[in-house]
């Protein structure tokens, strides 16, 4: 059996981990708002219409900031038409997905149902078809107490007290050629800067993302995030980052590796935003928001669901293999907690989500909801900044790949430590050994594993516990040292907590 190996160190650590990394993302697309969050006459819909059923599990997965209206939607939305009576709302033609929006669902609609859901709102301004009139006007709707047309607009709507939203997307992947709007960076850098100042004068509490690129494959990347930060660095406190992977033709095992991927592209926008910081002698550092990060295989808009509402659209199924990739994703997300501050799961139901629901039926669990509940949950306090050795593998992208793809996080409260780990491996189990020598009387409080004989198991909506966690027995500490082993191909919790005694 490969064996592998941890040294962890109180004194080592990397960052605190900023809850807001374990953020998602719902957009206006797909069945991701309607027939998701919100189904009126759904058995389960509160006085609102929005499910419970999945309002209690955007409660288990502790989500704690949401990510809203767009994505690609944003880039042609109008605010002013998602406010006010229900009845007196357009409907309108949306072009970033070729569906119509009846903006049912609006600002203050998702307000109250993120106060339901017990998250934060992370809203976007558009800045495809508007730009800095429409964004201060929406901050000040939303955020002004009262005594100006817009705040006393907003009390009129019902809506007495501000809902005080404190970060703000500047905008959505302006780089895009898809993107209504799309941008230059020069151009889009000059009203990025223009629109911050205005809104931070309408409200100096909030903070504020730039858009980065909308990956790092495209070719003005790196270029795009030094020009955009020259002109909004005073302005801004993030820059966005987004990526997607899927299984494709390299194989598995390639795509078991990209988490290296977004590992590489983390380190550069860092080394850019510094660099910017150096240019501009400047004392205040840009951390980054991974606002859109998942495993997406995308599919068509057919013509029969052209300018249909809800379509029943990326309605992924994932697999266990994705689920382990998630896995390898959150752990390069809290690798980076030093500078990672914000991250958002794109998206959270129905569309590339972890929550499914049946139109009138139940709601059930994607793979991937798992390794993102679990981080989210445990994932609280320091990441320690182990030292690991692993044996590695090349593949068609990527030369030594490590088959242990780990990261540990300490709650010094709780007296808690976590060790998430994935083995990569897709044939064999992996020994793994975690020296503890700065912790000790520790014990196990549990080893959680998501693992399948079936690298394509996947749950559905007829077999929804196909792919479930379950607790490993084995492990122990001996000697100061956590031994475990690790099934092949698999997402693995390790949960240790200290004697009592010696608390
Ligand atoms: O999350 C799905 C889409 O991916 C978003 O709308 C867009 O920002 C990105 O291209």
């Amino acid at each position: 059996m490969k064996k592998a190996k941890l040294v962890i160190s109180k004194d080592h650590t990397i960052g605190e981990v900023d809850k807001r990394i374990y953020g998602s993302f719902i957009e206006q697309w797909g069945r991701a708002v309607y027939g998701g969050i919100f189904e009126p006459g759904h058995p389960a819909a509160n006085e609102k219409g929005f499910r419970q059923d999945v309002i209690n599990l955007i409660k288990e997965l502790q989500v704690p900031v949401v990510r809203y209206p767009g994505g690609n939607f944003l880039s042609g939305y109008n605010w002013e038409d998602g406010v006010g009576p229900v009845g007196k709302r357009p409907k309108r033609l949306d072009l970033a997905w070729l569906s119509v929006e009846s903006n049912e669902i609006g600002t203050n609609e998702f307000l109250e149902w993120a106060r339901c859901a017990d998250t934060d709102v992370m809203m976007a301004v558009n800045m495809g078809t508007r730009g800095p009139d429409a964004a201060r006007s929406l901050l000040e709707y939303c955020n002004h107490p009262g005594g100006t047309y817009l705040s006393d607009l907003r009390r009129s709507h019902g809506y007495e007290k501000p809902h005080n939203i404190k970060i703000w997307c500047l905008g959505n992947e302006m780089d895009g050629p898809w993107q209504i709007g799309r941008k230059t960076a020069e151009e889009y850098g000059r009203i990025a800067c223009e629109t911050a100042k205005v809104m931070k004068w309408v409200d100096p509490t909030i903070e504020l993302v730039a858009c980065g690129s909308s990956g790092s494959g495209m070719p003005t990347f790196a270029e795009w995030e030094a020009k955009v930060l020259e002109h909004t660095y005073e302005q801004v406190d993030f820059l966005s980052l987004h990526t997607y992977y899927r299984n494709d033709e390299k194989g598995a095992v390639n795509f078991l590796a990209k988490s290296l991927d977004m590992d590489n592209f983390i380190h550069s926008v860092v080394s850019i935003c510094d660099y910017i910081k150096a240019k501009k002698r400047s004392k205040k550092s840009i951390n980054l928001s991974f606002d859109e990060w998942n495993v997406w295989y995308p599919t068509e808009i057919t013509e029969d669901l052209r300018w249909k509402s809800p379509q029943p659209i990326n309605e992924n199924i994932y697999t266990l293999l994705d689920a382990v990739v998630v896995g390898c994703m959150l752990i390069t997300l809290l690798k980076h907690a030093d500078r990672v501050k914000i991250a958002c799961l794109a998206q959270l139901v129905n569309t590339i989500a972890p929550i499914m629901t049946v139109s009138g039926g139940g709601s059930w669990k994607n793979t991937i909801y798992y390794p993102y509940l679990h981080a989210s949950v445990y994932g609280r306090g320091k990441v320690l900044n182990a030292v690991v050795q692993s044996p590695v593998y090349d593949t068609v992208e990527f030369n030594d790949v490590p088959y242990l793809e780990s990261v540990v996080v300490y709650h010094e409260e709780k007296e808690e430590i976590v060790i998430f780990a994935v083995n990569r491996d897709m044939e064999e189990q992996l020994f793994v050994e975690t020296d503890l020598r700065d912790f000790p009387n520790y014990h196990i409080l549990e080893h959680i594993v998501l693992e399948s004989s079936d690298a394509e198991a996947a749950n559905t909506i007829d077999n929804p516990n196909n792919v479930v966690p379950h607790r490993e027995e084995k492990t122990v500490i001996e000697e100061g040292m956590v031994k475990a082993v690790l099934s092949k191909l698999s997402w693995n919790v390790i949960r240790l907590g200290k004697r009592k005694k010696d608390r």
